[in-house]
This record gives C-alpha cells, sequence and structure tokens, in this order.
C-alpha cells in the first residue's frame, strides 16, 4: 500500500497537541499505520514522578495493540523546537519488537525545511529481537 505521508503527519502535529507535559513542556506526537491502512495516534503523558513519563510513540504501540494489531509500517513523529525529535532507545527497542524496519519521519510543527526522513533499522541498528530468545 501507498504511505499517505502528509496525513500521518497531519495526525502526529495534531495529536502533539493533546501531550501531556507539565514538566517538560515538550510535547511530542506520534502516528503510526499499520498494514490494514489504520492510523493509530499517541502522545506524551508525564508523571509528577518524572521516571514514569510515557512516550509518544510507546502509547501510539499501545493504541496500535490494543485494536489487535502489531504490523506497523510507518511512523511519523512530531516535536517543536530547533531541530527534529528522534525517538528515544526505549522506544527504538518496543518498536523493533513489532518490524524489521520501518520508515521514519520525524518533523517539526511549523517548520516543514526541518523533516527528517530515517528508519529503525538506522536508528536501531543489530537491535535485539524475538529471533535471538
Ligand atoms: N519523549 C517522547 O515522547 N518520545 C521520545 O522518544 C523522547 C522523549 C517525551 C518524554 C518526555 O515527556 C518529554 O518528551 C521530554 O523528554
Amino acid at each position: 500500500m501507498t504511505i499517505d505521508w502528509s496525513e500521518l503527519e497531519r495526525r502526529a502535529v495534531a495529536v502533539r497537541k493533546s501531550a501531556y507535559a507539565p514538566y517538560s513542556g515538550y510535547q511530542v506526537g506520534a502516528a503510526l499505520l499499520v498494514r490494514s491502512g489504520q492510523v493509530f495516534v499517541g502522545c506524551n503523558v508525564e508523571n509528577a514522578s518524572y521516571g514514569l513519563c510515557l512516550c509518544a510513540e510507546r502509547s501510539a504501540v499501545a493504541q496500535m495493540v490494543a485494536a489487535n494489531e502489531v504490523d506497523p509500517i510507518a511512523l511519523v513523529v512530531a516535536t517543536r523546537g530547533p531541530k527534529p525529535g528522534t525517538p528515544c532507545g526505549s522506544c527504538r527497542q518496543v518498536l523493533a519488537e513489532f518490524a524489521m524496519d520501518l520508515p521514519v519521519r520525524l518533523v517539526v510543527d511549523g517548520n516543514p525545511s526541518a523533516t527528517h526522513d530515517t528508519s529503525l533499522a538506522t536508528l536501531l541498528p543489530e537491535a535485539f529481537r524475538k529471533d535471538s530468545l
């Protein structure tokens, strides 16, 4: 299937505004497209106990799994700031559970020229996966 990147960007930018980030002030939105064509979105959810903060990407993965979907084919992450925010190491590992590789687009809300295209394999080479168990 063809990937409608602009729709994914729109969804990631929109859900970013729902992020609960009173401590860092850094709102993140993620939109995950699965093979069936559905899109699952997530935002970061912070907590007064800082270590419990949930990232946007893992929030989107949880939405995907709750809908009985396990086959993501594209991810957009939306942030704001001087440069695009890349998924943290924990999110890379969680995504690697569901995709050998995944095209990833990083966008800065309000600055289209900052868009950066990458992939999960680039972000997490030699990932630890279930076939090693
Ligand atoms: N954050 C994400 O949502 N995704 C990432 O991959 C990196 C960091 C969030 C966590 C925290 O709420 C805020 O960004 C600042 O670290």
